[in-house]
């Protein structure tokens, strides 16, 4: 008798600890759910923007996905150096205010903050007042980006769409279809043909 008491007990208590944790702001939560983890520009050791610039239409109509036409990298480690060796060179041999790219993406499966959501980039005249770009760190010629930084780019996608960051119906596009470039390399451009919202157009 004490023993079915008890159980019961212990059933109802978990019962009202799991409806508290469901009771937290629906909206929030489901947030929470699909964020992505974002390597912050504090944690890859950013440098400050010689000036930020916000985007003309916000949220994005458009994303734009790029790669970066170097090695890729697999480890947080070397990926982070790579976004470092990217922000060097846009801001010193290219003069770019930061570096160009609203986000990069490493085959480690991270997502690393570059200018971040509502900033006008330098990466695809004449779509850096409209769009979110996004860099997949590699070179995507004959090969795809690997089943991580896949997923880590269409997750983040999905969530800028529900931070209200990209429009519902955004447009997505390669590089190469904004100005003349091989970008994002032929495999990676026959690749995003197949994801959501993509356009020939
Ligand atoms: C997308 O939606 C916005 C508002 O939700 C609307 O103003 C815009 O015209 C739509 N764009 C396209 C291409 O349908």
């Amino acid at each position: 008798m004490i023993k079915s008491t008890v159980i019961i007990f212990l059933l109802v208590s978990c019962q009202v600890l799991l409806c508290a944790v469901h009771k937290t702001p629906g909206n929030k939560l489901l947030l929470e759910n699909l964020r992505p983890n974002i390597i912050s520009r504090s944690e890859w050791g950013a440098r400050r923007p010689s000036s930020v610039r916000n985007l003309a239409e916000d949220p994005a109509p458009f994303v734009v996905i790029h790669h970066s036409d170097s090695d890729s990298c697999i480890t947080q480690a070397i990926c982070q150096a790579r976004v470092r060796n990217f922000q060097n060179h846009h801001m010193n041999n290219k003069n770019w205010e930061d570096i160009g790219y609203n986000f990069l993406v490493g085959e480690d499966g991270n997502i690393y903050e570059g200018r971040g959501w509502g900033k006008h980039g330098a990466h695809s005249k004449p779509y850096n007042s409209k769009s979110i770009g996004i860099c997949m760190i590699g070179n995507f010629n004959n090969h795809n980006p690997n089943a991580a930084a896949v997923k880590a780019v269409r997750d983040l996608i999905e969530y800028g769409v529900s931070l209200g960051k990209i429009q519902e119906n955004y447009t997505l596009l390669g590089h190469r279809q904004t100005t003349q470039t091989t970008c994002p390399g032929d495999s990676l451009y026959q690749l995003i043909q197949t994801w959501p919202h993509w356009s020939s157009n």
